[in-house]
């Protein structure tokens, strides 16, 4: 049996190998032009964050904060946080500059990895990367339209066809205490069947037992019995609801009500939204309004609404349906160096080739014709540059054309220019 090796990766965290860094450079560059077409603009805070900053924001009755959070303590005795989350990070940061005095709404996109000690599974890892989107300070219900409106454009720009909008509204504060009452009335009479987390959440934070993905609790909740929050709305929530489905109507963005979105989150008012792949049961984006956080850290009472798109999920969906992407173009030279002093030329052509901004592979630690001729093919490059001996002394260089077979000799001097015109 062989050794196990010494070193291995953390569980649920992962390399992302060079294969795929494509995907993530594709995703990240249609979410970041759509972004800004939309008018927001980047944002990076620390990936470490003081603890409190999520207790509060995202909610200490959250699974992230009882459960899931990497937690540090530095040696100055401080309690720091692995963010689990960009929005509590980035409201603080919003506060923490002044950006009240900004135009409003604040249109902030974020992008890097997160950390949350979830059960590591399909689509569910311990650190991975979101994109992240908050617009702070706009109450009306357009900005919520806007949200989901760039989620589903960067999921449809990404080609996914059969996109699924699960929207809900949870109302305010107000709102939410008469439904409570009703929902935990409901709960209490199935407490039997609850699962053991349910039932501390009947106590701690009973809504989230609408989120909860164990058998018997999902009875309950699909049960026809089950109060539902939408008929427990204020005149102002129901009123914004409205507005927000109108506004997806308008732009034509298909959508589910589902009276049982609830989220993960403790800081969500009024909207919440997911997006689906299909019938997947992993969301690929979720986010809604919160209106309370920046006066909960001490800023004004201002509303905010944003959401994630997890870039890993975005990547699995992609190879599961077989989406593929136009790369951008691979390299079409490949350059060929024969002896000691073509290597030396070599390097010093391969640099004028970068300035020139003409991309150019080569394997400098190969020796031999044959072994170089064949990582050109494997490459699949138009073009081979062939350096040796003979051409380094009368300044020269081949131009090899690997589907004709056709070669020309050029003077060294004006290879860049020749080959330019060759890949055009
Ligand atoms: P979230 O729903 O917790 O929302 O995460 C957003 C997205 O991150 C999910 O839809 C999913 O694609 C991805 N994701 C979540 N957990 C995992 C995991 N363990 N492994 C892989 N991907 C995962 C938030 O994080 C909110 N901060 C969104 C928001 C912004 N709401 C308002 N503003």
């Amino acid at each position: 049996m062989s050794k196990k090796l010494k070193f291995q990766r953390i569980t649920g965290m992962h390399d992302i190998l060079p294969q795929d860094q494509k995907y993530f450079e594709k995703i990240y560059n249609t979410c970041k032009s759509i972004a800004e077409f939309y008018g927001f603009s980047k944002i990076d805070t620390p990936i470490l964050e003081e603890t409190e900053l999520f207790i509060k924001g995202t909610g200490d009755t959250t699974d992230i904060v009882q459960k899931e959070m990497y937690n540090l303590k530095t040696k100055g005795g401080d309690s720091l946080t692995l963010r689990p989350e960009f929005t509590p990070g980035v409201i603080r940061a919003y506060i923490e500059h002044g950006m009240k005095n900004l135009i409003q709404p604040v249109k902030l996109y974020s992008y890097g990895p997160v950390f949350r000690y979830e059960k590591p599974q399909t689509g569910r890892y311990r650190q991975f990367y979101q994109f992240n989107l908050e617009s702070i300070g706009e109450k009306n219900a357009v900005a919520d339209a806007q949200i989901i409106q760039i989620f589903y454009s960067i999921l449809s720009e990404l080609k996914f066809k059969k996109l699924i909008v699960k929207i809900n509204s949870i109302g305010e504060n107000r709102c939410r205490s008469n439904y409570k009452k009703v929902f935990i009335k409901y709960c209490q009479s199935k407490q039997s069947i609850l699962c053991s987390d349910c039932k501390r959440r009947l106590k701690e934070n009973p809504l989230r037992i609408l989120d909860c993905k164990e058998e018997k609790c999902q009875k309950i909740i699909n049960d026809s019995q089950i109060p539902q929050i939408i008929d427990y709305l204020c005149e102002e929530c129901h009123a914004h609801f409205k507005s927000v489905l109108e506004f997806l109507d308008e732009i034509e963005i298909p959508y589910f009500l589902d009276p049982y979105l609830v989220r993960g989150l403790d800081y969500y008012t009024k909207t919440t939204f997911e997006i689906f792949a299909d019938n997947n049961k992993n969301a690929l984006a979720g986010g809604g309004r919160y209106d309370n956080m920046i006066k909960l850290f001490g800023g004004d009472d201002r509303s905010a609404v944003g959401g994630a798109i997890g870039i890993e999920r975005i990547i699995l969906e992609m190879k599961n349906l077989d989406i593929k992407f136009s790369e951008t173009k691979d390299s079409q030279i490949f350059l060929i160096q024969l002896g000691e002093l073509a290597k030396k030329k070599s390097l010093k052509l391969l640099e004028s080739f970068r300035k020139n901004k003409v991309s150019v592979l080569e394997s400098f630690s190969q020796d031999s014709l044959k072994a170089q001729l064949s990582m050109a093919n494997k490459a699949g490059v138009k073009y081979v540059l062939i350096l040796g001996q003979k051409e380094v002394l009368d300044k020269t260089i081949i131009i090899k054309n690997m589907e004709s077979g056709q070669q020309e000799i050029v003077d060294i001097e004006k290879v860049i220019e020749k080959i330019k015109k060759h890949i055009k």
